[in-house]
């Protein structure tokens, strides 16, 4: 079951020029198995028509021409109580206005005001009308009112310059939402929540490790991998710790452990494996250090180049898989370029662990700083299990059941 399984997910979508990215949004919640319909502004209707987001959503769109009262309830209201979520993107600064206003003078106003659903907001605007001082009272004013925002980002603006105020884009959006509908839909994607009693420790994110005072070596992992594993976990029941070498918004039920370099990640994951159950290494470990941390900054010589001495970091998942005890379970990734199972089952010998998530990185839909993965699930018993390309959040949710599955046998 996926988070947005059976979920009535209304877009509410006003007049910015960003509206064209509503029937790529509708496409991708239909993907991720929500049901959803649409309510737009007459002014968004001149940036992407109505019936384009009719026939993407399978719905009739709820427009100002079409409100009107039907049966013993008007449109807005039946609308209003059928969705469980309402996206609001782009949200406008001008619809923001009214609704921090209260204000229900077209179809979409008057539908958000009789809804009682959870309220996420996308703005959308010119980065001069973000930064409106009215603006941003506006926002602070449905904040306080529960309304959760997703971005603006900073980015290319249809003003052609770069500045804050781009609309979040919609995968991000798909994937925003899950992080932060943590109360009360979480907890419905497990029904029987097969991890009650079971400590889980995830780690996520790039370690960074240190040149000197303000330099470190990196790599491109956002960290989103491990976040959705640590929410399914926990959705699944289990009080989790999450050790991260990066920082993202998360269910504040997940405790989170946030270390710079490996060795400190190695250290928080062994004190926190004395009494986990189930070990999750989704954290991209540097596999280098540098042998002498500069207690100054580097500075420039003479010469054009600069020798790093590297020595070699100590193996996360194989130290964890080495010290396994009875039933406790380790799973690793392996993030490969060819030869994806045969790899796989060889690491899953060689780190002692009893589950390798493998993705080939070069294969479109997976790896690095996306929102989705494809995967390979691979165990010493079963054969290997393939995974068709989806959100990096609804991957968890599969590699968690796998983990439960696990923990029993
Ligand atoms: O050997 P390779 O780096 O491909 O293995 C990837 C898996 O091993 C991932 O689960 C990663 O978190 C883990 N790993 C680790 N410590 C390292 C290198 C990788 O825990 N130094």
């Amino acid at each position: 079951m996926t988070f947005y399984q059976d979920k009535n997910v209304l877009l509410a979508v006003t007049g910015g020029v960003a509206a064209y990215k509503a029937a790529e949004l509708t496409r991708l919640l239909i993907k991720a198995k929500a049901n959803v319909k649409v309510v737009m502004t007459d002014a968004a209707q001149e940036f992407i028509p109505a019936k384009t987001l009719a026939v993407l959503s399978t719905h009739p769109v709820l427009t100002d021409a079409s409100w009107q009262g039907a049966g013993s309830e008007v449109d807005h209201v039946r609308l209003a109580k059928w969705a469980d979520l309402i996206v609001l993107a782009p949200l406008t600064a001008n619809t923001l206005a009214k609704l921090a206003l209260g204000l229900a003078d077209n179809a979409l106003t008057a539908t958000i005001m009789a809804s009682t659903a959870r309220k996420i907001a996308v703005p959308a605007m010119n980065d001069a009308m973000w930064s409106n001082p009215a603006v941003q009272r506006n926002v602070d004013q449905l904040k306080k009112d529960d309304f959760d925002f997703i971005g603006p980002t900073s980015g290319f603006l249809a003003e052609g310059y770069e500045a804050k105020g781009r609309m979040v884009e919609p995968a991000e959006i798909v994937t925003a939402i899950t992080d932060l509908a943590w109360d009360g839909f979480q907890d419905a994607i497990f029904e029987e929540k097969p991890l009650v009693g079971k400590k889980i420790v995830v780690t996520a994110g790039g370690t960074r490790e240190p040149i000197d005072p303000v330099r470190y070596l990196t790599n491109k992992s956002s960290g989103k991998m491990g976040y959705a594993l640590a929410e399914a976990a926990r959705a699944a029941g289990a009080t989790v710790t999450l050790v991260a070498a990066t920082s993202r918004p998360v269910n504040p039920a997940i405790r989170v452990n946030l270390v710079g370099d490996t060795r400190e990640m190695l250290a928080a994951v062994q004190k926190e494996m004395a009494v986990a159950d189930v070990y999750i290494g989704a954290a991209a470990v540097s596999d280098f250090r540098v042998a002498e941390v500069s207690e100054h900054k580097v500075k420039k010589r003479g010469d054009e180049h600069m020798i790093l001495d590297l020595v070699q970091n100590p193996d996360i998942l194989k130290t964890v898989g080495e010290a396994k005890k009875p039933g406790q379970v380790v799973v690793g990734f392996a993030a490969e370029t060819e030869n994806l199972i045969e790899n796989a089952q060889a690491k899953l010998v060689k780190k002692h662990a009893d589950l390798i998530v493998a993705n080939n990185v070069l294969e479109a839909g997976a790896g690095f700083n996306k929102d989705t993965n494809k995967v390979t699930l691979v165990t010493a018993d079963q054969d290997p299990i393939r995974v068709a390309a989806k959100l990096k959040t609804e991957v968890a949710e599969d590699i968690i059941a796998l983990v439960a599955d696990l923990l029993t046998s």
